[in-house]
C-alpha cells in the first residue's frame, strides 16, 4: 500500500525545512554532512539508511535535540504555537505505575498549569483511545507488551497535541503485524495534521510512508522524495535492496552526487521560506507545580514498587539489628565505660546514617536517565526534580535514622541522654543523612546506569570508614589522610554524635584506665562546638545538590556534542 497520494483532510502540521545540516563528534570526526530537505506539514516521513548512517542523529538534529555543527533547521509558523513530540528509542516511562496514572503525572508536567484534574482525566483517556491502549489503562507500563510499550511513549507524548512527531525506531522489535498497526496510528496521526517522523531499519515500513529520507554510510543524503520515486531514482522494484544498491557504489559519494544533480536540475533555487521560525521550547510549567508533581510520581513509584520499599526499610531494620546483637549494653556507664565500644558505636551509628543516605540515592538518577532526558526537553527543571527526590527520601530517612537511635538507646546501647541531647544527636545522624543522599544523587548523576553505580559504592564507602578518624584516630593519621579526612562528611557526622554524647567526659573522669591516654590520641576531635559540625554536613548537602546540579546541567540534550 503506497500512501504518497492521500486525499487527506486540510492539514495544519509543521513543516520543516533543514540546509545544509551537518554534524561532527568529539575528535572532529563528521557523521552527517550537507543534508538539506523539506518536510511538508502533516506528512509522515521515514529515515533510512544502514546502521551508524546517522538516522538517529539527523531525528535530533530535526528534532532540536543536537545542535548541529553546520546548517540550520526550521519550522514553519505553526510550530510556534504547537509542541515537538520526541519519542527515542527507549521506553520514557516508569515501570513501576499503571499506564494511566504514569499518563496523568505525564499530562500534569506538560500542560497548563491551569488544566483541572477533570480536563487531565479526560486528556488522558482520549489518547488512550487514540492510540488503542484504553484496555490496559490499569496495567502496570512494565507488564505492557513491547509494542503497548512503544505506544504508551506515544501516548506521553501525544498529551500535548503536538503538531509534530519525532520517533526513533519506533518498529524495532516489534513483530511484524504490530509494527504495521503501529504504522496505522501514525498515518492517522499524520492524517490528522501532524507531521510524524521516524527512522526505521524495516524497510517496508517505508510503504506507509509519504516520503523517505535515504542516508549513506558516511552520513550523507542519497535521495529524499516519495518512495516512489525513490524506487525509480534507485532502480529498484523495492526498496529492501536499497542498501546493496549503496554500498555497490564505487565512490561513497556517487548517489548522493547524483540526487543533488537531479535535484538541482528540477528545482534551479532552493530556499527555505519566509516567516520560517526557529523551533521554540514549550512553554513551561511553573517550577512549585512541577516539584509537587514530580514528588508525588517518585513517591507513588516508591510506594507501588514492594520490594523496592521493603529493602529500603528492610535493611536499615537488619543493621539495627545487628547493631543490638554486636554492642555490648552499659558502654557509656559512667562509673566504668568502655572507651573502645563507645567509639565504635559511635562511629557505626554515623556510618549506618551515612550508608542509608548514600544507598537510597544512588539508583535514583541512572535507572530513568531516558525518562529525564525526554521530561528535560519538554521543560521540566532540574532543581525541582532534584528536590522532588530529596523531599521523598529524606523522610524515610527521618523515620530510619528515629528507628536507629530511638532502639540503641531504648536497649541501653547509648549515652542515657535528656531530651535535648537526644534530639542534637538525631540532627546530627540526620544531616549526615542528608548529605549522604547528595551525594548518592551526585553520583546517580554522573553514571550511566545502575551497573555503575553499584561499582560506585565501595569506591564512596571505604574512605568515608577510614579517614573518619574512628578507626585511626584524626592526629593519628598521615599528612595526607588528615588532609581528606576534612571531606568526609562522615567524619563531622561522628565528632559530632561524640560531642554530644559527652565522651571527653567519660573518658577523662569515668572508671576506665583506657580513657584519659585514648582520648589524647583523638586530640580535640571531640571538643569542636556542635554547630560547627552541623555547619559543615549542611555545606555538604547543598554542595553535592549543586554539584548534581552541575552534572546533570552539562548531560544536557541541548548541548551540542
Ligand atoms: N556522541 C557520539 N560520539 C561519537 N560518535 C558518535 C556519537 N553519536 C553518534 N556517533 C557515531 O555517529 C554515527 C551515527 O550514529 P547514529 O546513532 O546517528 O546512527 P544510526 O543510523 O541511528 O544507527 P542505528 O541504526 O544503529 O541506530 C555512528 O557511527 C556513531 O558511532
Ligand atoms: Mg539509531
Amino acid at each position: 500500500m503506497t500512501t504518497e497520494q492521500t486525499t487527506s483532510p486540510p492539514r495544519t502540521g509543521v513543516g520543516i525545512a533543514a540546509q545544509g545540516l551537518g554534524q561532527s563528534v568529539r575528535g572532529g570526526r563528521r557523521i552527517l554532512a550537507d543534508i538539506s530537505l523539506s518536510v511538508a506539514p502533516g506528512e509522515l516521513v521515514a529515515i533510512i539508511g544502514a546502521s551508524g548512517a546517522g538516522k538517529t542523529t539527523l531525528l535530533e538534529l530535526l528534532a532540536g535535540v543536537q545542535q548541529p555543527a553546520a546548517g540550520t533547521v526550521t519550522y514553519d509558523g505553526a510550530a510556534a504555537a504547537g509542541t515537538i513530540g520526541v519519542v527515542p528509542q527507549d521506553d520514557i516511562i516508569h515501570r513501576e505505575l499503571p499506564l494511566a496514572r504514569t499518563l496523568r503525572y505525564a499530562a500534569r508536567l506538560r500542560l497548563p498549569s491551569a488544566t483541572g484534574p477533570a480536563e487531565i482525566g479526560d486528556r488522558v483517556a482520549e489518547v488512550l483511545a487514540e492510540l488503542r491502549l484504553t484496555d490496559g489503562a490499569a496495567t502496570p507500563v512494565g507488564l505492557l507488551s513491547g509494542g503497548e510499550r512503544k505506544r504508551a511513549s506515544i501516548a506521553v507524548e501525544l498529551l500535548t497535541r503536538p503538531g509534530v512527531f519525532f520517533l526513533d525506531e519506533p518498529t524495532s522489535g516489534l513483530d511484524p503485524a504490530i509494527a504495521v498497526e503501529l504504522l496505522r496510528v501514525l498515518r492517522a496521526l499524520a492524517d490528522t495534521g501532524a507531521t510524524v517522523v521516524l527512522t526505521t531499519h524495516q524497510v517496508t515500513d517505508v510503504d506507509h510512508c509519504d516520503r523517505v529520507v535515504v542516508l549513506t554510510r558516511q552520513g550523507r543524503l542519497a535521495f529524499t522524495g516519495t518512495p516512489a520515486a525513490a524506487r525509480e531514482f534507485f532502480g529498484l522494484r523495492s526498496l529492501v535492496e536499497v542498501h546493496l544498491r549503496l554500498d555497490e557504489a564505487t565512490q561513497p559519494g556517487e548517489w548522493p552526487d547524483r540526487f543533488a544533480e537531479q535535484r538541482a536540475a528540477e528545482q534551479p533555487s532552493r530556499t527555505t521560506g519566509d516567516g520560517d521560525v526557529a523551533a521554540t521550547p514549550p512553554r513551561r510549567v511553573g517550577r512549585l507545580r512541577q516539584w509537587a508533581v514530580l514528588t508525588a510520581r517518585n513517591a507513588e513509584i516508591v510506594v507501588r514498587n514492594r520490594l523496592t520499599l521493603a529493602i529500603l526499610l528492610g535493611s536499615p531494620l537488619m543493621v539495627l539489628g545487628m547493631f543490638a546483637l554486636l554492642f555490648r549494653p552499659g558502654a557509656f556507664e559512667p562509673t566504668s565505660p568502655s572507651p573502645t565500644v563507645t567509639v565504635m558505636i559511635l562511629f557505626w551509628i554515623a556510618f549506618g546514617g551515612f550508608f542509608f543516605g548514600l544507598t537510597y540515592g544512588l539508583l535514583q538518577i541512572c535507572t530513568e536517565l531516558p525518562i529525564l532526558r525526554r521530561e528535560r526537553l519538554a521543560g521540566v527543571r532540574l532543581l525541582p526534580y532534584l528536590l522532588a527526590k530529596v523531599a521523598v527520601l529524606l523522610p524515610l530517612l527521618a523515620l530510619v535514622d528515629l528507628a536507629l537511635l530511638g532502639v540503641l538507646r531504648g536497649m541501653d546501647r547509648l549515652p542515657p541522654v535528656g531530651g535535648a541531647d537526644f534530639a542534637a544527636l538525631y540532627a546530627t545522624l540526620l544531616l549526615s543523612s542528608a548529605a549522604a543522599l547528595a551525594l548518592g544523587l551526585l553520583c546517580s548523576a554522573a553514571v550511566s546506569d545502575a551497573a555503575q553505580a553499584t561499582l560506585m559504592l565501595p569506591m564512596l564507602c571505604f574512605p568515608q570508614v577510614l579517614f573518619v578518624g574512628a578507626i585511626l584516630p584524626v592526629p593519628a593519621m598521615a599528612v595526607g589522610g588528615q588532609w581528606l579526612s576534612y571531606a568526609m562528611s562522615n567524619r563531622w557526622a561522628f565528632e559530632g554524635l561524640g560531642h554530644t554524647a559527652g565522651v571527653e567526659r567519660l573518658w577523662r573522669d569515668g572508671g576506665s584506665p583506657l580513657g584519659p591516654p585514648l582520648l589524647a590520641t583523638y586530640g580535640d576531635s571531640f571538643s569542636r562546638p556542635l554547630w560547627v559540625d552541623w555547619l559543615v554536613l549542611g555545606g555538604f548537602v547543598l554542595l553535592f545538590l549543586g554539584a548534581a546540579w552541575v552534572v546533570l546541567l552539562r548531560r544536557d540534550p541541548r548541548r551540542a556534542p
